[in-house]
């Protein structure tokens, strides 16, 4: 059906934004079902101009569009309820691809994130669409993924997120990995809504079941080469107030860590989803 939004999409495979819209929890139920409708078909959707959003009125149109919660590990902004702060001043900037929180078993359906401070130039965000990158894999490496499931955890460093960097990599111990989880996610997930199937893999990946080390490396390289590559991303240029909503059931995401010391902080509030179901249920 036709949508009754003003729905602009930003790149060819993925990325859409909606425009004349204020996020608000007293949305009516065609809009949030129309929202939610576009989120599906375009993976990452982009509110522009939210500047009546607080932290208190994100949560609000978290609670309508959902069921907020709180990082498993990582405290919440002070005063709000499910809130993380993505802040550059904390030395952090989640720029690997991930998925957010796969290191569970029920992982968010979807992050709403809003920008506060953004810098002059840089600090984009990319998404890349799991689901493309999925029907784009030769047949070989399908049938390789279809039956093959991950192994998760949030005491990660696979992809060299860190670098050499000790003092990021104490702090990540100390906070994000506070409690270690782990996890299995089958690689090939298929969409509760569309039935689409799509990649599931990105930074939280530690191996593949049945995999060893370096097998599972290089399979990581190969797969997050095919979910990465530019013609299947969307890049967004922040704006203060700009929000981003993503399906994290068909989506990676990282930020671009390219403004040097300039402050840049944004809040996510994250949505409750649920266990993944694989190709053969
Ligand atoms: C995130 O990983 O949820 C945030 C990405 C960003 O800071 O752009």
């Amino acid at each position: 059906a036709e949508s009754p939004l003003d729905i602009v999409p930003v790149a060819g495979r993925i990325g859409a934004e909606i425009r004349g819209v204020a996020l608000s929890g007293d949305l009516d139920d065609l809009t949030l079902a129309a929202i939610r409708a576009a989120l599906v078909r375009h993976k990452v959707i982009f509110f522009g101009n939210q500047t009546a959003l607080d932290d208190a009125r994100q949560e609000a149109f978290a609670e309508r569009f959902g069921k907020p919660i709180a990082h498993p590990t990582v405290p919440v902004v002070p005063g709000s309820k499910y809130l993380l702060e993505l802040d550059s001043k904390e030395g952090y900037a989640a720029s690997s691809w991930h998925t957010d929180v796969t290191f569970v078993d029920a992982y968010p359906e979807a992050s709403i994130l809003r920008a506060i401070n953004i810098p002059e130039a840089g600090g984009d965000t990319l998404w890349a669409n799991g689901v493309t990158a999925y029907q784009e894999l030769p047949e070989s490496l399908k049938t390789l993924v279809d039956g093959l499931w991950a192994v998760h955890t949030n005491l990660y460093d696979y992809a060299g997120t860190f670098g050499a960097d000790r003092k990021q990599i104490e702090q990540h111990q100390r906070v994000f990995a506070s409690t270690v989880y782990e996890t299995e996610h089958p690689v090939v997930r298929v969409h509760p809504e569309s039935g689409e199937r799509a990649l599931l893999v990105g930074h939280f990946v530690k191996s593949f079941v049945g995999l060893n080390a370096a097998d599972s490396q290089r399979l990581f390289g190969i797969l997050q080469d095919h979910i990465t590559k530019p013609e299947n991303t969307v890049r967004w240029r922040w704006q203060p107030g700009d929000v981003a909503i993503w399906d994290n059931r068909a989506t990676q995401h990282r930020a671009i860590a390219d403004f040097g010391l300039q402050r840049r902080t944004l809040r996510r509030a994250t949505v409750a989803g649920e266990v993944p179901i694989a190709i053969d249920g």
